[in-house]
């Protein structure tokens, strides 16, 4: 039992934790992405998508995706709070001279971009989840239901998107969390290859190479949605 508490409470085993459901997370932004750009393809295309999501298995995939996600959201939540905790205790001084070669500035501010996406995903949520702001573009209230070809009725959430992003404010709001999102996957996903133990001669440049790549990638997709909009591109 003590050999469990020891393993559980280890740097090594808190990193793994992180890691792994860091990888969980990104699967989801790169599956939510795509989701997302079916934007461009209209409104028919974005509503049923999220119609048949909210139906599969008879609507108790969304609830076992929604809890698989909320359980690797808190445990990597948690793992980041105890080893920035431990870090910081034992290292109770700061640096003289900092090495600007080992420490890049992405892995300097991941607490912080860290931080600063836990509030955004909160903020997203009462956005478009629960209609708690900005409430007078939620898809859910009555006169923005849409009818798909097939006839049924579902919320408008191709409308609920474009007239928020029609707002300059919740543009800028929405662009500087991506690239603040950007920022952090940069960084995080060397650094979860290397806990795992992926530091292969021959795989060691790709994953090197996946950070900035996702990075990018899913900032530049995720903001084209609401510069679009604002650029009248999509209406
Ligand atoms: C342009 C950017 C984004 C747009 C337009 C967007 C749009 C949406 C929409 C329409 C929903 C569904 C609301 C509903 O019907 O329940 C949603 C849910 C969600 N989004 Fe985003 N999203 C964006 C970026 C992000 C990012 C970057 C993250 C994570 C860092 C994120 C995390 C979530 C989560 C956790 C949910 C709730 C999933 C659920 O409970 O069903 N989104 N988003």
């Amino acid at each position: 039992m003590r050999a469990f508490g020891d393993v559980w409470r280890s740097n090594i085993f808190q990193k793994w934790v992180m890691a792994l459901t860091g990888l969980m997370l990104v699967l989801f932004l790169i599956a939510h992405l795509t989701g997302n750009l079916l934007i461009f393809m209209g409104a028919e295309h974005m509503n049923e998508y999220g119609h048949s999501l909210r139906e599969l298995l008879h609507g108790s995939a969304i609830w076992l995706a929604r809890g698989g996600l909320l359980v690797a959201f808190v445990l990597h939540v948690w793992s980041a709070i105890l080893l920035t905790r431990r870090n910081r205790a034992a290292r109770p001084q700061k640096y003289v001279k900092t090495d600007w070669r080992t420490s890049t500035m992405a892995s300097r501010s991941m607490a912080l971009s860290g931080l600063l996406i836990l509030v955004y995903v909160l903020y997203h949520l009462a956005h478009f989840t629960l209609g708690t702001v900005h409430s007078q573009y939620y898809a859910g209230q009555t006169g923005w239901e849409y009818t798909l070809a097939n006839g049924t009725v579902v919320p408008d959430v191709y409308r609920m998107v474009i007239a928020s992003f029609q707002e300059p404010l919740i543009t800028t709001l929405y662009v500087l969390s991506m690239v603040l999102l950007g920022l952090h996957l940069n960084h995080a996903v060397a650094s979860a290859f290397q806990t795992l133990g992926v530091t292969n001669r021959r795989i060691s440049p790709l994953v090197r190479f996946l950070g900035p790549v996702l990075g990018i990638g899913v900032a530049l997709g995720f903001c084209s949605l609401p510069l679009a909009v604002i650029a009248g591109l999509v209406h």
